[in-house]
């Protein structure tokens, strides 16, 4: 775990960083978070993230500390201090430590804390193969486009992906897909629509779900969204989830039924292959 992290302004050794047990992000889940991809030692699409972390501070009224430009300084000064080339940036925040009550703490100043994971995005083995997925039941709360840290129901998902030997579990509210346990889901229709749930306090809105988006309508694909059943994505043409962390991966199996012939589709891979060449111009230049 050693690496350099920063804790409320220092950059410290993880060794060294320490949070007070009353903080609130760990008592109650007061806080929200933000991960942005690093490849090629640079942040993709960091903007729009900082953009969703003001966002989710003000849904739940914590003032974000930083302004965007700042925060782009710290992130730039992790991956620099930690030599990152391709992995991912962690930010949190809290409304800080403060004596155990519920409502806010009349004086509490914000928790920030910022981390980096090396992780191999481009050669994920997974991209290959693609990944199987099971279902769950939804079980979260009303507000699902705050990013909160409150992650229970995402952590049990996952638990149930792992047990049943599976790389995701897809998330479903009365028989509609919601998205994954940490992505956005995607299907695309034998007739080569791309259909994605649309924005509401049911998901969050992923970054990296707008860009493929955009991407997809450039290549001249239709975009479509609206909910989808579980049903529907089993005789889906392809299907696939988008995020931070994973960019585009295939989805080849959804509870045992292969999609399609059960390998990353056509559509998918083209997708993948021109987000990496979004979040890393000068790759293809090589
Ligand atoms: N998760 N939906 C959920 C529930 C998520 O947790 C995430 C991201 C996404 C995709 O959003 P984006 O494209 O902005 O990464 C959708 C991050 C990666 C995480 O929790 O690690």
């Amino acid at each position: 775990m050693s690496r350099i992290v920063f804790v409320n302004g220092s950059f410290v050794p993880y060794e060294e960083a320490s949070i007070p047990i009353m903080d609130r992000g760990f008592l109650f889940a007061d806080g929200i978070y933000e991960v942005a991809a690093v490849l090629g030692g640079r942040l993709v699409d960091n903007e729009a993230h900082l953009a969703r972390l003001d966002r989710s501070l003000g849904e739940i009224r914590i003032p974000n500390p930083y302004s965007a430009a700042e925060w782009t300084r710290l992130e730039e000064e992790i991956v620099r201090r930690n030599n990152l080339a391709e992995g991912l940036v962690y930010m949190q925040v809290t409304r800080g430590a403060a004596e155990r009550d519920f409502a806010f703490p009349a004086e509490a100043r914000q928790t920030v804390v910022m981390f980096t994971q090396p992780k191999n995005i481009r050669n994920a083995p997974q991209a290959e193969t693609g990944m199987k997925v099971i279902t769950v039941p939804d079980l979260r709360w009303a507000r699902r486009d705050i990013k909160s840290v409150g992650l229970l129901a995402q952590v049990l998902a996952k638990q149930a992906a792992a047990e049943a030997g599976v790389g995701d579990a897809w998330m479903v509210e009365n028989g509609h897909v919601t998205e994954g346990s940490s992505s956005t889901a995607f299907i695309i229709t034998t007739d080569g629509r791309i259909v994605t749930r649309p924005l509401s306090n049911a998901v969050l809105p992923g970054i990296t779900r707008v860009a493929v988006m955009r991407l997809a309508r450039e290549a001249g694909l239709a975009v479509e969204e609206r909910l989808f059943s579980v049903d529907e994505a089993k005789a889906a043409a392809e299907a696939f989830v988008t995020s931070a962390s994973a960019f585009v991966m295939p989805v080849v199996e959804i509870d045992g039924a292969p999609v399609a012939d059960g390998k990353p589709g056509r559509h998918t891979r083209r997708l993948r292959a021109l987000y990496f060449e979004m979040a890393e111009p000068e790759a293809k230049a090589a």
